[in-house]
């Protein structure tokens, strides 16, 4: 049977992980503990992005070889995701042998077909965004270290998928989401695209991978780092992996990143005659005073402090519940007598189906505070004087459905989550009625998420 496969960005390894790529990591954690929720096998893979002029650059600056940069880079994110309980199936780096392989058997067959072809080429390049720019591009002013650049290069033959992309965002209402962003990408296809140059001389850049059909040159680093997707589940290796995994159900990824992953990505499947990817959905950014976090800014959260001051579920509540992914959610209604009615009521496969964690988690939190006001209004410490069977029956309700709803916020807050089933003296995972046995003894109860006292 096929994985749900659901994928992060690859971090660059330039710098240390800040609360952005923690973000989009616990949204990809959450998604796929979810979908485990409800019996479905999931593939998640994250990882790091290691080639590159800013990953040199970074290097030289710390007076280190490129490689030593990144494994000594590489254990700030595994620690990170260790820490904030990320369980993901792989963790792919693009210096690995195996993913260096698979680009390069990828550039064979690309080349092979007929859709890459050499050229001469003179352009603005941008080396912040690590790409040629248009002249448009250039008067906007909006990019930083720009150059004109003219040198010789390997081109591929992205404008000839123009035509079959547009159709197929247009089709397919699932294919980018939210809609913003697939409106975005269809406004940057309105002009007519560009072939994508995916070298780099080696006179210029070395720290890539080598173009297999000429050493001079190294691969353009998105050309590289996108195939992570179909690298990890062994493209061009193993059948069988391969086609378990893929296509992605989504790749989650900042809005920063849309047109790398919803125009270069998609052509270059489309050269290999490979499906593409159900969904690349796009979130916003966090922000600290309205700009978006960066290095160069020196504006930046580190996710290690707010663990430390507030513990690790806390950060993944605080984050899973707060960024409005999409559009604002309608309020499920309540029958605020009948808790396993209004359970049922919480569809997770629907929300999850549409990216609205934020939805799905006040869905689950409106639901246990129902099960206060169900409390307040039974009062079952008052009812056990005149009917003790009554208040049984009530006080089951309670627990069972606060058994279900903790369920249900274990892929956000899977520690706090095991706390309170313990507590409980429940180790039943299922989210049907009725899973709590009766006659169990409760254990003692200390508050699961203290007040912070300043
Ligand atoms: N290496 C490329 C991605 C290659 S994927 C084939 C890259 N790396 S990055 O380190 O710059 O990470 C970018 C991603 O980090 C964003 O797309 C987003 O998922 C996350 N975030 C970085 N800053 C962010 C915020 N301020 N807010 C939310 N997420 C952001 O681009």
């Amino acid at each position: 049977m096929k994985n749900y496969y659901i994928t992060t960005p690859i971090y660059y390894v330039n710098d240390k992980p800040h609360i952005g790529h923690a973000y989009t990591t616990i949204l990809a954690d959450t998604l796929s503990r979810f979908r485990q929720l409800i019996n479905q096998k999931t593939f998640f893979l994250t990882g790091l992005d290691e080639h590159g002029l800013k990953v040199q650059q970074a290097a030289e600056k710390n007076g280190a070889n490129p490689q030593d940069h990144c494994d000594a880079m590489a254990p700030a994110f595994l620690e990170l995701w260790k820490k904030l309980d990320i369980q993901y199936s792989d963790f792919i780096r693009t210096t690995e042998a195996r993913h260096v392989k698979i680009v390069q058997n990828i550039l064979t067959e690309v080349y092979n077909n007929g859709d890459i072809y050499k050229d001469k080429y003179e352009g603005w390049y941008s080396i912040s965004e690590e790409r040629f720019i248009t002249e448009k591009e250039l008067d906007s002013g909006l990019f930083r270290d720009v150059k004109k650049i003219e040198e010789e290069n390997y081109f591929f033959k992205m404008s000839k998928y123009q035509k079959q992309l547009i159709k197929k965002i247009e089709d397919d209402e699932e294919f980018i989401q939210p809609s913003t962003r697939k409106n975005e990408v269809l406004g940057f296809l309105k002009q007519n695209l560009s072939d994508l140059c995916i070298s780099r001389p080696k006179t210029r850049l070395e720290w890539g991978i080598e173009i297999p059909f000429d050493k001079d040159y190294v691969t353009y680093v998105w050309f590289d780092a996108l195939i992570n997707y179909i690298s990890s589940p062994k493209y061009s290796e193993d059948k069988e992996c391969f086609e378990e995994n893929w296509p992605a159900d989504v790749h989650l990824i900042g809005k920063d990143i849309l047109t790398t992953h919803s125009v270069y990505w998609p052509t270059m499947l489309m050269s290999l005659n490979l499906p593409l990817p159900k969904t690349i959905f796009a979130h916003g950014w966090w922000l600290t005073d309205e700009e978006k976090m960066s290095k160069s800014l020196g504006n930046v959260i580190s996710p290690l402090m707010l663990i430390d001051e507030f513990g690790v579920d806390s950060v993944r509540y605080y984050l899973m519940s707060e960024m409005v992914l999409g559009l604002v959610i309608p309020q499920c209604d309540h029958d605020k007598n009948d808790l396993s009615n209004q359970l049922s009521k919480i569809d997770i496969e629907k929300k999850l189906n549409t990216f609205k964690m934020d939805g799905l988690i006040q869905n689950i939190m409106d639901f246990v505070r129902s099960i206060n006001v169900y409390m307040e209004k039974n009062q079952p410490w008052k009812l056990v004087k005149e009917d003790k069977e009554l208040a049984g029956i009530v006080l089951y309700n309670a627990a069972e459905s606060l058994r279900i709803a903790t369920l249900m916020l274990s892929p956000v807050i899977p520690k706090k989550s095991q706390e309170i089933l313990d507590t409980l003296g429940s180790n039943n995972s299922s989210l049907e009625w009725g899973g709590l046995k009766s006659g169990e003894k409760i254990g003692s109860i200390t508050p699961i998420f203290p007040r912070i006292v300043k």
